[in-house]
């Protein structure tokens, strides 16, 4: 059985800053993140053992204290209500999700309704959707446009993980829905990469492993896709739960991973597929 990696895997520039400043903050004294800093159990455990507390909320805080913003962002009342407080911030908002708020603010204030492509509950929408003006929707899927009152001037971007398929079939319904149509394409190129390197993977495998965070958007969306390629996908967190059946008598098993998965995790996959009988390939 040979094993095969995606060209593209594995932890990207905004989650691999976000660690390094967290570790490297955390060494000179304990720290607050709002949120777990990346939708990877996992590694937020090793965070923790390092001095980063996960907080859901910054009510038991201190002036003083420091504060992590993760790379999801937030919405702007929540950074001043957290500088109101007195506390130190670490943002370590990725850059290309400040570039999706700094759109959706730009066209708010051009006086376009803003249309969100992502998903309501996750963090960056929240965070993006706290620049967009009030009248601002979240699309998840194309269907979703026709339950929804639009105005005539439209201004899209995207969550940053989206896939350009979802994306591209919103802006069509779109395109009909209104007079004007301003669209940022704010997909980041990271995301692209893994997704192209994890469909190519999946017409050459048996069989793909998709690992990652249960919770981490990006890496269930990998997932999708490859069961779209038509190949048995199983998502994991970790290398324990691959069963044997799963790779039995396969030829070419492919493993990919999310942008929040660290290459510990991956490597421990690796080498679980090692002892099933594989070999890595290529
Ligand atoms: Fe940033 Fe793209 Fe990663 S938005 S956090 S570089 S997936």
């Amino acid at each position: 059985m040979e094993i095969l990696l995606a060209d593209k895997a594995g932890f990207c520039f905004g989650v691999k800053r976000a660690i390094n400043t967290a570790f490297e903050a955390a060494a000179k004294g304990k720290i607050f993140c709002l949120g777990p800093l990346i939708h990877n159990p996992q590694e937020v455990d090793r965070l923790r053992r390092a001095g980063v507390e996960t907080v859901d909320d910054f009510s038991s805080l201190k002036a003083g204290d420091s504060l992590i913003i993760r790379s999801h962002g937030v919405p702007p009342r929540v950074l001043e209500q957290a500088r109101d407080r007195g506390l130190t911030i670490i943002d370590l908002t990725c850059p290309f999700v400040g570039k999706a708020q700094r759109h959706a603010e730009a066209l708010n204030k051009e006086g376009y309704q803003v249309v969100v492509v992502g998903e309501k509950k996750h963090p960056e929408v929240q965070s993006i959707l706290g620049y967009a003006g009030d009248n601002a929707v979240v699309v998840e899927k194309a269907e979703d446009t026709e339950s929804l009152e639009f105005q005539s001037r439209l201004g899209v971007v995207a969550q940053t993980t989206q896939t350009y398929g979802n994306f591209s079939e919103i802006v069509l319904k779109l395109l009909r829905l209104s007079k004007e149509l301003k669209i940022f394409n704010t997909i980041c190129s990271s995301t692209k990469e893994r997704q192209d390197a994890a469909r190519v993977l999946a017409g050459q495998v048996d069989v793909m492993l998709v690992v990652g965070g249960r919770n981490s958007a990006n890496t269930s969306r990998l997932a999708d896709l490859c069961k779209r390629e038509g190949k048995p996908t199983y998502h994991i967190e970790v290398a324990d739960e691959i069963r044997h059946e799963w790779v039995k008598g396969a030829n070419r098993v492919g493993v990919t991973a999310g942008a929040s998965t660290p290459d510990w995790v991956v490597e421990g996959v690796i080498e679980k597929l090692i002892t099933e009988g594989g070999k890595v390939g290529r």
